[in-house]
């Protein structure tokens, strides 16, 4: 979900309304905002998109220099306008925004109700906002402290921004699990889930910290913790650009963001790798880089693409470092009793930075004396803080809900830790290391000309755009671009795929294969190659239709397949970096033709921050 929350001098609807769109991409069942003017309280909410709230709210009061404003990726009671964010407490004085989710709702629900509370929705928002209610009454404390002892009390995870019509110029925030930023700027404060919404009014920020609690009054930020010791707020500039989070020109962010991939792969290496001269320096890994020298396994948690990122991750690490390398989704490791032994090392994968599981799976990781790296795509997220170390990729914002360029920018960074640790330990070879820092280097061109298989796939696209089903194999290194390729088409164009290993396709998917199924093969000429052909062989017999993405020049497979798409060469280990270029324009171009929401796909969220 997104919060914005505005107080200052400017009318505060258009900031909160412009700030919840750049939000969208983290939520879009439903939006809202609530704002205060002259004592009124005026709360607008509806299901849908924020521009079906402009619509609802147009000719209403929405005057104003104080609001907060919220949209809302459903997890307690389905996407309607009750629902939606801001809640108001008995008296419709109080209205609050929450991201994340309560877990002991049922019991403070109960407890309410048998005090005559009135619930309106069905959310563990509006029960959390009577709780606060509940204990201010009883209490006859001040509202920051009925905040304070509320969240005491309350299980889970939230980012919350509260207001009171009766005090205009008081925000309330808080957060544990869920992100917010304050943008300070004169005479005004912007509160959001990220930096996108305030960007283009400040560069000074304060991200809040878990079990803090930002009062914003009369013109003054003051931050305690939970335990109510006041505390110093840290601001920061911020290094993000307008551009940067606007679609310039193309017609979906995800579009934009595949085409931008060359330069985010460069961005990725700018200043760490120089193939010249031999240079690879990753500057956030220091201190703990003797512990990764030593390092008898490492354990890699992580979730949907990046936890794909982290399965290419493995065979690398394996293979230029000789580390035995485990790749778990973070909500079954963090569930499991895993094993972890001190001085084990954990590498956590995450675009947002926020994913709740993953969160969690560092947590526990962490208390039982592993090291952790991070490798973030959001500076300052959660995660980035939270690990020991770490390497951001530095893609830039990515707000697609379906990740392209975040997972290309996480190959590289974790293709230049194993290259550094390879060559520490002494298992790559210092020939071998040199070689594969030029290939590296040169990936973003090759990345580049990748993308001029655009138009070859948009009519590849045309053919199966109606198709039900789609396979997606590959082997090696190309293993999990399958997984991902499958992933990217379910996202956006809600059609069924799967990706498997090539070999496992005897053990089960070629019994669905006739002439109605796309098959999409990662065939590049690698150490699997020879292997690969008998697998399309295999589909062709069946009356499989084939999509193979294959090296420049390759002369074999397109005598076979019904449609080839070519890629430059590289070396086995980088390809991924490569292939995966044609499958997500695949998934866009038939998303679009469709007629999906290719950047705000139904039911999924950017950033999960419930578990
Ligand atoms: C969501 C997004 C995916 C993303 C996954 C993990 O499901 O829709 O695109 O891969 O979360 O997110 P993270 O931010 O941790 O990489």
């Amino acid at each position: 979900c997104g919060i914005v929350a505005y107080v200052g001098e400017r009318e505060a609807a258009p900031v909160i309304i412009k700030g919840l769109k750049r939000l969208e991409y983290r939520g879009y069942d439903s939006a809202g905002i609530a704002l205060a003017k002259n004592g009124e309280l005026n709360v607008y909410k509806k299901q849908g998109k924020v521009a079906d709230l402009e619509n609802f709210a147009a000719g209403e009061d929405l005057g104003g220099n104080i609001g907060i404003g919220h949209t809302r990726w459903a997890t307690h009671g389905e996407p309607n306008d009750v629902n939606a964010h801001p809640h108001t407490d008995s008296t419709s004085s109080l209205a609050m925004i929450h991201n994340g989710i309560i877990e002991n709702y049922d019991s403070l629900k109960k407890d309410l109700l048998g005090k005559g509370h009135i619930f309106k929705s069905e959310t563990d928002s509006e029960v959390f906002l009577h709780f606060i209610e509940d204990i201010r009454n009883r209490e006859g404390c001040s509202l920051v402290e009925a905040v304070r002892l509320a969240l005491s009390k309350v299980v889970g995870a939230y980012a919350i921004v509260l207001m009171d019509k009766d005090n205009p110029g008081q925000l309330i925030a808080a957060r544990k699990g869920s992100p917010l930023v304050i943008g300070v700027g004169e005479n005004e404060f912007f509160l959001a889930s990220d930096a996108t919404p305030i960007v283009e009014y400040t560069n000074e920020v304060v991200y809040l910290n878990d079990q803090e609690i930002a009062v914003i009054n009369d013109g003054e930020l003051n931050i305690r913790n939970i335990e109510d010791i006041p505390l110093t707020p840290y601001i920061q500039t911020l290094d993000m650009e307008l551009e940067a989070i606007e679609k310039g020109g193309f017609e979906h962010f995800m579009l934009k963001e595949i085409f931008e991939q060359p330069k985010s792969i460069a961005d990725c290496m700018r200043g760490r790798l120089k193939a010249e001269t031999g240079h690879l320096v990753l500057g956030g890994i220091r201190e703990y880089a003797h512990k990764l020298d030593k390092a008898e396994r490492i354990i890699i948690v992580a979730c949907g693409t990046s936890w794909h990122a982290g399965l290419v991750a493995e065979y690398i690490f394996e293979d230029w470092c000789r580390i035995p390398v485990e790749v778990e989704y973070a909500s079954e490791f963090r569930y499991r009793n895993p094993i972890i032994n001190e001085g084990d090392i954990v590498i956590a994968i995450s675009q947002s930075g926020e994913t709740a599981d993953t969160l969690a799976a560092i947590e526990l990781a962490k208390s039982k004396g592993a090291i952790i790296f991070g490798v973030c795509n959001v500076v300052g997220s959660s995660i980035a803080r939270l690990t020991h170390e770490g390497a951001y990729t530095h893609a830039g914002p990515e707000i697609g809900v379906a990740s392209t360029k975040a997972f290309t920018a996480q190959l590289t960074v974790l293709g230049m830790m194993a290259l550094k640790l390879g060559l520490r330990r002494g298992t790559l070879k210092e020939s071998k290391f040199h070689e594969l820092l030029v290939e590296l280097e040169s990936i973003p061109a090759k990345v580049e000309k990748a993308l001029k298989s655009d138009s070859l796939i948009k009519k590849i696209s045309e053919k199966f755009k109606d198709s039900k089903n789609f396979l997606y194999l590959g082997r090696g290194y190309n293993f999990p671009v399958a997984l991902e390729g499958a992933l990217k088409l379910k996202e956006i164009s809600y059609i069924h795929a799967e990706g498997y290993p090539a070999a496992e396709m005897k053990h089960g998917p070629i019994a669905l294969i006739d002439e109605e199924m796309p098959v999409v093969f990662i065939a590049t000429q690698d150490s699997s190659y020879e292997k690969i052909v008998s697998n399309i062989q295999e589909v062709k017999a069946r009356k499989g239709k084939v999509i193979a993405i294959v090296t420049e020049g390759d002369e074999i497979i397109p005598q076979m397949a019904d449609y080839t798409i070519e890629v430059p060469a590289t070396t086995e280990e980088l390809m991924p970096l490569v292939s995966v270029i044609p499958l997500q324009l695949l998934s866009y171009h038939i998303a679009v033709m469709r007629d999906c929401n290719v950047d705000q796909p139904r039911n999924l969220a950017k950033s999960v921050t419930v578990e």
